[in-house]
């Protein structure tokens, strides 16, 4: 199986999951009980992978392993860690980190937000507030010197999971799967979306975000109550996407929809650490359910898989994979492959899930590639499977 040329193969990463002591984020505040009302966390972040210091030497692995491209976010609570206060010398950092990628010849992909705002954000406005639309684009406009080297920017990861899993209303949320979305959250992420990818587009590049797909697969019978259920919670995000440059497909588990709406994963189905079905089928109908919806040009930018088992990655990505290459045969322009994640990561809330692609030691934060990075990298090489 091959991919078309110039298919990118990468890995991906966010800013509060690998950099650490993101201090002047909503979830550092969360994570140490100073965000009243905030569900509370098994672990704090603390100095996570210390990827802020180390990033080099993390693209020099990925490079070294034959991946070419790079995806990760630049964190809006370090370059305005107050209101209207933009720090020169964190724009300068994220563009070192561009320039860097450049010089290792790496594809950058920049995420402007992937889930964390400043703690000043969460405590005044939050994506409740119609004046959080402006004060994002207003930190895009500053963080445009950052982009001037990066072709593709993701203005939001995963809207889906702010309006729903991460929406305050949704805090004591306790079905199965995740709550629905919140409609005016979704109402403003949409606009913040809309206005960052012309603020952008304005500059020459080409702009996306990233939707978390989660195969809503419907039971024999159940079809209209599956597109019911995706509406607020993926649906209007796909759909937000038609006329984007790209959009970002992310896929991980499947959720099936039957009787009682999001049903529990099938008895003695095999599960991840994060507790997820493993399912690596999610991605082709991801895939397929987006450009069914919006016919954007489609990004891998998030897949994988949390397991201490590194066989079971490759097992797992190699089958997402053959999924792409189906999609690919019936003509669905996907142009990339990024896998989740370059590194073990703070899963918001907890190290135990690993789905890196690199491990580290946590007191010497000493890499340890794994054999799937080396495996993705030979993939990559061959441009195919
Ligand atoms: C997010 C990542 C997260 C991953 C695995 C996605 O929801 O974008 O931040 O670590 O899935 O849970």
């Amino acid at each position: 199986m091959s991919f078309p040329q110039n298919f990118l193969w990468g890995a991906s990463t966010a800013a509060h999951q690998i950099e650490g002591n993101n201090t002047n984020s909503d979830w550092w505040a969360r994570e140490h009980g100073h965000l009243p009302g905030a569900r509370p966390v098994d672990q704090p972040s603390g100095d996570a992978a210390d990827s802020y210091h180390r990033y080099r030497n993390d693209m020099r692995l990925l490079k070294e392993a034959g991946l070419d491209t790079y995806r990760f976010s630049i964190e809006w609570a370090r370059i305005e860690p107050e209101q209207g206060f933009i720090s020169l010398a964190m724009l300068d950092f994220y563009k070192r980190m561009v320039d860097t990628a450049r010089d290792l010849e790496l594809t950058p992909m920049v995420t402007l937000h992937h889930f964390t705002n400043p703690a000043w954000f969460a405590r005044d406005t939050g994506w409740g507030d119609p004046r959080a639309v402006d004060l994002f684009a207003r930190f895009v406009q500053h963080a445009l010197p950052v982009i001037r080297d990066v072709d593709l920017v993701c203005t939001i990861n995963e809207p889906n999971m702010l309006a729903t899993i991460m929406a305050p209303a949704n805090d004591d949320w306790s079905g199965i799967g995740v709550p629905p979305g919140d409609g005016v959250i979704t109402e403003h992420l949409i606009s913040a979306h809309q206005l960052a990818g012309a603020i952008v587009r304005g500059e020459g590049k080409q702009a996306g975000w990233s939707v978390a797909t989660q195969a809503f697969i419907p039971e024999p019978g159940f079809e209209e109550a599956a597109d019911d259920w995706s509406r607020s919670r993926e649906d209007v995000f796909l759909d937000a996407a038609s006329g984007d440059d790209w959009v970002g497909i992310q896929a991980y588990t499947r959720t099936r929809i039957g009787s009682t709406g999001a049903l529990e994963a099938p008895e003695g189905s095999e599960r991840t650490l994060t507790g997820w079905e493993y399912y690596p089928d999610a991605l082709e109908y991801g895939i397929r359910r987006s450009w069914a919806r919006n016919q954007a040009p489609i990004y891998v930018t998030e897949n994988g898989i949390a397991t201490q088992d590194d066989a079971r990655r490759i097992d797992y990505t190699a089958s997402a994979l053959e999924g792409v290459s189906r999609a690919i045969d019936d003509g669905i322009d996907v142009r990339g492959y990024l896998h989740w994640s370059l590194l073990d990561n703070y899963e918001w809330g907890s190290f135990e899930p690993t789905f890196g692609l690199i491990g580290w030691d946590p007191v010497t934060f000493e890499r340890t590639p794994k054999p799937s990075l080396a495996w993705l990298g030979e993939v990559a090489q061959r441009n195919a499977l």
